[in-house]
């Protein structure tokens, strides 16, 4: 296992008193993608600007190799960031924007033998050893043959990828990402998501990336950081959190999950509905009330009079692999992935395998989540021509 790179250690961030991060605790290793995933406010940016220097925590430190930086400039840190809104400059070409950076004489330190700075002098890199480090950034990110063209004469995929282009060329040990896909159709996120993950260990950077999108971070990652109001749910691989969320939270936001209320009788049996389920779990408390998740793919449809839990059909969904079913178990809607068809309003029976079932302790996102009631109105919605939103029919009564 690579070591550690980068350490925050109880960082907090406030702002006028309000606290939008609370007490972060995160390492993240050499050479290593992680990726902060959550929803809008959670304090993703925050995160990314505390490492890059952008902002000083108000609380905590921040290490790079177990050397404390939370003074250090950003420009003098190893890092480089790419915004969001990537402001490359019009007026130059792919070459020269990507030249930019390499173009800038750095202040070199010298040192006498005991180490001591004895002066400073500027370098400039020559323009051969420039055009070698530009040519060689344009065939990584695959924009060999472009480097004429002007920036607006490219497609955004293409100045995605030279802005990427401009801050790997620095040769940093960490790359900052924010949400550097945001802008992008879905074809061209996949495509770049597959090529950042292969510049990123051809080149063998450490990654640190913001999203609130979970499927790229799942597809992307090698650790993943949940986050939710300025602080970490989990972090874990992809196969941890989506398998083994540690709350409610991270089940819903990973993911489609049924989330119920269980009590949990003895290690390895929980019951849902008064029905005692084999489960993996253990290490509970007896008779712990506690959260526990069913995914949508893991629920085997059986004839009703098999089923350890016994249903109506209330709306079906044709999802090309599969079929988004919905089904009311007891009056609490479950969503159900089946590439067997259930008809509206059929009876059925559902078994769940032991390692199907995950079990939670309960949090403060108890209850919040995991009910597909919502989601089966919006498909009756759909399906009825003459259903009426509740608040228009409302605005119709005061006329
Ligand atoms: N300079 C600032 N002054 C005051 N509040 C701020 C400042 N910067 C961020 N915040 C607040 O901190 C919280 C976290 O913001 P942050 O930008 O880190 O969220 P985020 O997770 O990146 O969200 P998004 O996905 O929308 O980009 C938000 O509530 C935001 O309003
Ligand atoms: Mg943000």
């Amino acid at each position: 296992m690579a070591k550690e790179l980068i350490r925050l250690s109880d960082c907090t961030m406030s702002f006028d008193g309000e606290v939008v991060l609370d007490k972060i605790n995160l390492y993240i290793r050499d050479k290593e993608f992680l990726t902060l995933l959550g929803p809008s406010g959670c304090g993703k940016t925050t995160t990314l600007r505390i490492i890059g220097g952008f902002q000083t925590p108000t609380a905590g430190d921040v290490f790079f190799d177990g050397v404390r930086i939370n003074a250090v400039p950003p420009h003098k840190r190893a890092v480089n960031t790419v915004f969001q809104k990537y402001a490359l400059f019009p007026h130059l070409n792919v070459f020269e924007n990507i030249a930019f950076g390499l173009r800038i004489p750095k202040t070199v330190e010298e040192r006498n033998a005991d180490g001591k700075v004895t002066g400073r002098r500027k370098e400039k890199l020559s323009e051969q050893e420039i055009e070698e480090r530009v040519m060689e950034m344009l065939r990584v990110v695959n924009l060999k043959g472009f480097e004429k063209r002007r920036v607006n004469q490219l497609s955004g995929g293409q100045q995605q990828r030279v802005a990427i282009a401009r801050a790997l060329v620095n040769r940093p040990k960490v790359l900052l990402l924010d949400e550097p896909l945001g802008a992008l159709d879905l074809k061209l996120r996949k495509d770049m998501q597959s090529e950042l993950k292969r510049i990123q260990q051809a080149m063998g950077i450490t990654f640190i990336y913001v999203t609130h999108d979970q499927e790229e971070a799942l597809a992307m990652s090698d650790t993943v950081v949940v986050m939710d109001q300025g602080k970490i749910q989990q972090i874990g691989t992809p196969e941890d959190i989506y398998n083994e969320p540690k709350n409610a939270f991270v089940a819903d936001f990973i993911g489609e999950s049924n989330i119920l209320d269980g009590i949990m009788r003895a290690d390895g049996v929980v019951e849902i509905f008064n029905r005692r389920f084999a489960c993996l779990d253990k290490g509970f408390e007896k008779d712990e009330p506690v959260d526990v998740v069913i995914r949508p793919e893991d629920v085997d449809i059986v004839p009703e009079d098999q089923g350890q839990l016994k249903g109506t059909v209330t709306a079906v969904t044709f999802k090309g692999v599969h079929y988004d079913t919905i089904v009311d178990f007891y009056g609490f809607k479950w969503l159900i992935q089946t590439t067997d068809f259930c008809p509206v309003d059929s009876r059925i029976g559902i078994k769940i395998d032991p390692d199907g079932i995950h079990v939670m302790k309960k949090s403060q996102y108890s209850g919040l989540f995991g009910d597909y009631s919502s989601y089966s109105e919006e498909y009756d919605e759909i399906s009825d021509a003459d259903y009426v939103p509740e608040e228009e029919e409302g605005e119709s009564h005061e006329e």
